[in-house]
């Protein structure tokens, strides 16, 4: 069974985390453009799931049992690191800010995963402690995540959506 995979939900949030930070690695050592573009599409899909189980799931669960200003910053976070993976996907490796995108999305993700696993005061500490049933949180991530993985292989997963920031038409 998955599920069994992962203890409860934060060790599946986490597993995404360690996932993401090693295709950031292969990102950074790999030389060839089609590497590089089959790499960042990958990181884009792996951080849309994410952020959608984080967004659809996760979060709200802990709306008022974790400090308000993390709470709303981790929103924040995710909407802006939506902006560059929309872009990154439209662009298809081919612009010259390119690297410099992917390498930015990495440094917004390594921080916004900080601020998710901080030891005692992260959100996912503070999640911890608040006695919600980390179990049966799994259970419902996990049936979305598959779901969502099953569009990806699919025809792929649409543009993330913005959820607190407001992007003003060119
Ligand atoms: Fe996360
Ligand atoms: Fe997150």
């Amino acid at each position: 069974m998955a599920d069994k995979q992962y203890t409860d939900a934060i060790a599946l949030l986490k597993a995404d985390h360690r996932k993401v930070e090693d295709l950031f690695e292969k990102f950074s050592k790999a030389s060839a453009k089609d590497r590089k573009w089959a790499l960042a599409r990958e990181i884009c899909t792996e951080l849309k799931i994410h952020s959608t189980i984080e967004e659809e799931i996760f979060y709200p669960t802990f709306e008022g049992k974790v400090e308000e200003d993390l709470w709303h910053e981790a929103y924040v976070e995710h909407d802006g690191a939506k902006v560059l993976i929309n872009d990154i996907m439209a662009a298809e490796g081919k612009d010259d800010f390119f690297e410099a995108k992917v390498t930015v999305l990495c440094e917004e993700i390594g921080h916004h995963v900080q601020e998710e696993e901080k030891p005692g005061e992260g959100f996912f500490a503070q999640a911890r402690e608040s006695g919600v049933d980390m179990v049966e949180l799994r259970d419902r991530m996990l049936a979305r995540k598959e779901e969502l993985m099953a569009q990806a292989r699919g025809g792929g997963l649409p543009p993330a959506v913005l959820a607190a920031v407001q992007v003003q038409p060119a």
